[in-house]
């Protein structure tokens, strides 16, 4: 319970009955900052954050309600926006539908927060990062994979300077995601459809764009290989339906400093990795594997070599040759991490710089990503300005 000294703070969230929404969102962040007692300002007192679930079945609504002891919820997002309390729009709904809908909050008055990609294409990202900055409202961008334990780790050893000169950078990105008829897919069906903003590189390339930049380096040139592997699935219904888009995309990035990232996504491929994401980084000094949570390095003082030999069994167990990197601070889920930054940024006028004009650089990687694959070459990225 808000205690009376509290600030509180109305959210409307909009997509809490679908995945990321549900799980990462509402449980995750906003009801854990609830269950925390409220996120403690600069002045000493909380806030409270009060959440309006939006969503287009009144009964999955009212039932996502009742689980968690909440009392307001509409399918009426204009009405949501009118609330006098609320101060906050959040998106995690299909991508399709999350331009317009952030249109009318910003036209509402109401600060922003969003899951990626921001909208359809560039042009669309920028008119949002425009309308933000004329109406005045802070606005912010879902880019969760910074604060993942294992990327935090690997960020703090590039600013360590653990690395020497950083040649490379290989990412593997991916799982099986089932085809939905004898075992039920864990995507949602839109997700293999590109006439309803599915896909994987628009998907991915928005994450791999701050990844890289904010690790690494500023992304100079994109070279993309997508496909769409499997043809046919099973939605939601169990009905088939024709796949319009990439399951799996294998892109090939320039970064400054002559660094080259090359980053496969799937949802075709099967695990055989330590976790879901994984990114090998190799320098002149040392080498790193970064995952979900954790990171391993190998300096080149300990560096074995290894020679070529064909005819014997591998005679080294090359991964015991890492060393873990600790923890050495509290990783807190990353989504709530960066919604306490957001709430801040709003209630305290703290800064956060993963506002619309970061989404719109994802969505402009994105978008080379998908035309480099369909004229068969490499793209330079060009600056991104309102
Ligand atoms: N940051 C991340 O790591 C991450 C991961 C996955 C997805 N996402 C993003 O989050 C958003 C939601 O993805 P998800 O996987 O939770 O999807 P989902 O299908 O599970 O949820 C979609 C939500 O949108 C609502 N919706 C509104 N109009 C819809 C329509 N026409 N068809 C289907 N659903 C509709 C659904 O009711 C549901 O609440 C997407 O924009 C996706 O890109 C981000």
């Amino acid at each position: 319970m808000a205690g009376t000294g509290d600030r509180r703070i109305g959210i409307v969230m909009n997509g809490v009955t679908g995945r990321m929404g549900h799980r990462q969102h509402l449980v995750r962040s906003i009801l854990a900052i609830r269950a925390e007692g409220g996120l403690p300002l600069a002045d000493g007192t909380r806030l409270w954050p009060e959440p309006v679930l939006v969503g287009r079945n009144a009964a999955k609504l009212q039932a996502l309600a009742e689980a968690h002891g909440l009392e307001r919820w509409t399918t009426d997002l204009d009405a949501a926006l009118a609330e006098p309390d609320a101060e906050i729009y959040f998106d995690a709904q299909v991508t399709s539908g999350r331009a317009a809908a952030i249109r009318a909050a910003i036209a509402a008055g109401l600060h922003v927060y969003t899951e990626k990609p921001v909208a359809a294409d560039v042009a669309g990202a920028l008119e949002l990062a425009r309308a933000a900055r004329d109406a005045g409202v802070k606005a912010g961008v879902v880019q969760d994979k910074l604060f993942l334990p294992g990327l935090r780790k690997l960020d703090r050893l590039v600013r360590g300077g653990f690395f020497g000169r950083i040649l490379s950078v290989r990412g593997e990105f991916g799982y099986w995601v089932f085809e939905g008829d004898w075992q039920e897919a864990q995507r949602p069906s839109w997700n293999y459809r590109a006439e309803d903003g599915g896909g994987i590189i628009t998907d991915m390339f928005c994450h791999w764009r701050y990844v890289l930049e904010e690790i690494f380096a500023p992304i100079r040139s994109v070279q993309c290989l997508g496909a769409t592997h499997v043809a046919r699935r099973f939605d939601e219904k169990g009905r088939p339906y024709e796949c319009t888009a990439d399951d799996a995309a294998y892109g090939t990035f320039e970064l400054d400093g002559g660094i080259v990232a090359q980053i496969n996504s799937s949802w075709t491929t099967r695990v055989f990795r330590d976790e879901l994401v994984e990114f090998q980084v190799d320098g002149t000094e040392g080498s790193a594997v970064a995952g979900l949570r954790r990171c391993r390095v190998q300096h080149r003082s300990t560096t074995p070599k290894p020679v070529w030999n064909p005819d014997i069994p591998a005679t080294e167990d090359f991964r015991s040759q890492w060393q873990e990197v600790p923890d050495n601070a509290e990783m807190d889920n990353g989504f709530k991490a960066q919604w306490e930054l957001f709430l801040r940024h709003v209630v305290d006028d703290e800064p956060f710089r993963w506002d619309l004009l970061a989404g719109a650089r994802g969505v402009q990687l994105a978008e080379l990503g998908l035309r480099s694959w369909a004229d068969g070459r490499r793209l330079a990225v060009p600056e991104l300005t309102l």
